[in-house]
């Protein structure tokens, strides 16, 4: 059975190829077309994946796609509405994704689609090699979920916890991502490796930012953050918290006391624990050995 995969429409847009259930061939988009996270449809990955497996598209038996665009058409119409009504229409088209995939890829046949979060678990738990293992994903957003929590067991994958959107630890990290003066979505991983070098004279602020509650629930202090209506994700009251002004864009990095390492500061997109937390919720549904993690940051 061959299966392609397709990650589209969001960034970093990509396709893979399974041959009874293996990985044979998998490509992002902007390794052909030389646009750095390429969000389009995949259209020359699409080709690679075939042209590597050997195939034509007569031979393919499913196109899976991995998230489900009428879901997430729900969230995006909560935040129309929470932004105050404004809608940006073009994008509110459940349909757009098939219709994409007909008419541009040539595929008429099944089209599969799966919630973000179980694509993101099945693609942890399943190339893990484990028998079974405890699941945690945590990303940005999906259609409402941005942090699952469940099981494998064979060739069984149970998601039964989440949290949904607005409280994400991705779209955290991001926020402070863009407070730092990097691109969201981009520059996450030069937070990442930045952080190391800090030191934690912001910790008192940042559990500000974040509230565990029972069952591996957390909540953000959504008055420092703004996922749905501004330009950039965060308040004003963040930079107030902080004590400084949001870094400029590709400014100095010394220019910014929160984002110069050398300056004895916080280089923090991460909230000291918090991961932990998420673990020790997951094993508080019975202990698991094995963990597959899916997390595209470093919270
Ligand atoms: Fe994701």
């Amino acid at each position: 059975m061959n299966i392609l995969g397709i990650s589209a429409f969001y960034h970093d847009s990509s396709c893979c190829l399974l041959r009874d259930g293996k990985l044979v061939a998998a490509a992002e988009e902007e390794r052909f077309s030389r646009r750095k996270h390429d969000a389009g449809l995949p259209v020359e990955a699409f080709r690679y994946c075939l042209r590597a497996g050997g195939l034509d598209l007569v031979d393919l038996d499913a196109v899976a796609y991995y998230e489900s665009p009428v879901k997430k058409l729900s969230r995006q119409l909560w935040a129309g509405q929470a932004k105050g009504g404004e809608v940006d229409l073009p994008w509110l088209d459940a349909l757009q994704v098939e219709r994409a995939i007909g008419e541009r890829l040539g595929w008429d046949g099944p089209l599969l689609q799966f919630d973000h979060h179980a694509s993101h678990a099945a693609s942890g738990y399943y190339f893990s090699g484990f028998e079974g293992a405890a699941v945690l994903t945590v990303d940005g957003v999906g259609e409402w979920a941005t942090t699952t929590y469940g099981r494998g067991e064979g060739a069984s994958l149970d998601l039964f916890e989440e949290v949904e959107f607005p409280h994400s630890l991705g779209l955290f990290y991001s926020a402070i991502t863009g407070y730092l003066g990097f691109r969201v979505n981009s520059g996450e991983y030069k937070v990442m490796g930045l952080a190391p070098y800090g030191k934690p004279r912001y910790l008192a602020q940042m559990e500000e930012l974040l509230f565990d509650g029972p069952a591996g629930q957390f909540e953000l202090a959504m008055e420092f953050f703004d996922f749905v209506g501004g330009e950039r994700m965060f308040t004003e009251r963040l930079c107030e918290l902080f004590g400084h002004p949001a870094r400029r864009a590709e400014a100095a990095i010394e220019s910014h006391p929160s984002a110069d390492p050398r300056a004895d500061p916080v280089v923090q997109g991460r909230v000291p624990g918090a991961g932990d937390r998420r673990k020790a919720a997951l094993h508080g549904w019975g202990s698991c050995p094995q963990l597959c993690r899916q997390r595209p940051y470093s919270p």
